[in-house]
C-alpha cells in the first residue's frame, strides 16, 4: 500500500510534523511504502499559482497515486494552516476518491480541537476521501517530544485507517 504524508507547518521544529513522522513509522512498520512531503520546502510562488514548479507538480502526482493520505498542520486562527490550504487547493477535484484520509492537528491548547472535525476533516472529504478519526494534540502534551497518550492516539488512527483500507480493497474483489 502507498501512503503519502503531508506536513503543513512552516515551523522548522514542528510538533505536528513529529506526529506525522510517527504515523509514517507506523505505516512503514506494516510494509507500506511512504513519501513525506514537507510543504514548507516547496516554492511559495508555485503554491500561490504564480508559477509552475516540477517539485510541486510531483507532490500533487504523489498524492494522486497514494491509497492513504495523512496530513498534519498546526492550528492557526482556529483552523489548519494557510500553507496546507494552498496545497489542497491545487489538488484536482475528486482526487481523493477511494483514498483514506487522516488529519493530524496540533494547537496551543485544547480550545480549538473541534477544528479537527469542523474544518480539517471536511477539507479531505471535499476531495472525496474517506476520513478516519484524526488526531488532535496540544502543546502541553509535548515535553521532549509527544507524550505516550498522544503517540498511542496516532498509532490507533493508523490502525483504523489500515483496517478501513483493507476492508474496502476486499470489497472491491470480484
Ligand atoms: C500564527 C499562529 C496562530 C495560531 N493560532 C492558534 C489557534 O487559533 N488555536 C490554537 O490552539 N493554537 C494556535 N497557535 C498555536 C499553534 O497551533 C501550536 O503551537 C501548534 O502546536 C504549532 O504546531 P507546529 O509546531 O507543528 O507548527 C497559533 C500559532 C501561530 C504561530
Amino acid at each position: 500500500m502507498d501512503a503519502v504524508l503531508i506536513s503543513g507547518s512552516p515551523s522548522a521544529s514542528s510538533k505536528s510534523r513529529t506526529l506525522l513522522e510517527r504515523a509514517q513509522a507506523q505505516l512503514e512498520a506494516v510494509g507500506c511504502s511512504t513519501i513525506l512531503i514537507d510543504l514548507a520546502t516547496l516554492s511559495a510562488d508555485a503554491l500561490l499559482g504564480r508559477r509552475t514548479d516540477d517539485q510541486l507538480r510531483s507532490a500533487v502526482e504523489t498524492v494522486g497515486r497514494a491509497q492513504v493520505v495523512v496530513a498534519s498542520s498546526p492550528t492557526y486562527r482556529a483552523t489548519y494552516s494557510g500553507l496546507l490550504k494552498t496545497f489542497f487547493d491545487l489538488l484536482p477535484q475528486d482526487c481523493l476518491v477511494g483514498k483514506i484520509g487522516i488529519p493530524i492537528l496540533t494547537g496551543g491548547g485544547p480550545w480549538h480541537r473541534l477544528a479537527l472535525d469542523h474544518s480539517f476533516s471536511p477539507l479531505f472529504t471535499s476531495l472525496g476521501a474517506t476520513v478516519v478519526n484524526g488526531v488532535y494534540g496540544h502543546d502541553g502534551q509535548f515535553k521532549n517530544g509527544p507524550d505516550a497518550a498522544l503517540l498511542e492516539r496516532v498509532d490507533r488512527a493508523i490502525d483504523d485507517a489500515l483496517a478501513v483500507a483493507r476492508a474496502s480493497s476486499e470489497a472491491m474483489k470480484p
